[in-house]
């Protein structure tokens, strides 16, 4: 894969590449902040992130991390102006119209997460094209979460298996963890192996709670439009700093 010099980027050599995160899970918060201290519209902010998420998949692509997730829009965010809602929607299905053959040609997996029903039927016919479209790629899994809220997920997942006792096909002490994840939109990928939010913010704002037990989490004050490869590279260099000790003594080699 290339970057927009048409190079393909080289790993850092302070990175080692033996471990690296796997899957990384990005909380893409500033774009109204960007464009508002540049003096433009909110959407502008949108629009330059929509980029940034662009180059952010091409690199971890070009340094063979597996999985991307990125929080695109929160079950929260029904709450902005309609205006801006709208028009993020509409740019979700204008990115994927427009992406999707590139995506494709380079062995992305695209997936969404959320609750997609009730998304402008445009959209949902654009998630369900590329969804099925990129199924078999396997350059690397790249996730959108789009109305996604955690309590959400974890409440239908609840509900789900509620039914399956009701029903009979399940008994109360039949429910543990490994069955819980299977009902979560996430059932069957890895969980994070590390976290980032640009702009500031210290906080999950209901993203993948369930998922996210043992993430690493790197937040930086830098906006995400200007969330460029040396502030991944940074993100990844403090990963690699962390010991991830899984609740035991010392971090065993595995982890
Ligand atoms: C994140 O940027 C994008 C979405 C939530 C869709 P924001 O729009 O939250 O930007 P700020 O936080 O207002 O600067
Ligand atoms: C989180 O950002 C959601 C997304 C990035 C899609 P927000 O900007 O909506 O989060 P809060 O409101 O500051 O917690
Ligand atoms: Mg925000």
């Amino acid at each position: 894969m290339t970057n927009n010099k048409g190079q393909i980027s080289q790993l850092p050599a302070d990175l080692n590449p033996q471990k690296l995160p796997q899957h990384i899970a990005v909380i893409m918060d500033g774009n109204g902040r960007w464009a508002t201290s540049r003096g433009l519209p909110r959407i502008a902010g949108h629009r330059q992130g929509a980029k940034t998420l662009k180059e952010l998949l091409r690199c971890c692509k070009d340094w063979g991390i597996s999985a991307l997730t990125a929080y695109a829009f929160s079950t929260e965010n029904w709450r902005r102006p309609t205006e801006e809602v709208d028009f993020l929607m509409l740019l979700f299905e204008r990115l994927l119209r427009r992406e999707l053959a590139q995506m494709h040609r380079e062995g992305v997996r695209i997936s969404f997460i959320g609750d997609l029903s009730i998304l402008p039927k445009s959209l949902q016919a654009e998630i369900e094209r590329s969804s099925a479209e990129t199924l078999n790629n396997q350059a690397i899994h790249f996730t959108v979460a789009v109305n996604y809220g955690s309590r959400n997920e974890i409440m239908r997942a609840c509900r789900q298996v509620a039914e399956l006792v009701q029903q009979g096909e399940l008994t109360a002490e039949g429910v543990n963890e490994n069955l819980m994840e299977k009902f979560l939109y996430t059932a069957d990928t890895p969980e994070p192996d590390l976290l980032i939010r640009t702009s500031g913010e210290m906080r999950l704002s209901n993203f993948l709670l369930w998922q996210m037990a043992y993430t690493e989490m790197y937040f930086t004050d830098i906006l995400w439009p200007d969330f460029d490869r040396e502030a991944f590279h940074q993100a990844l260099l403090s990963y690699q700093g962390r010991d991830r000790r899984f609740g035991q003594v010392k971090a065993s080699l595995s982890a």
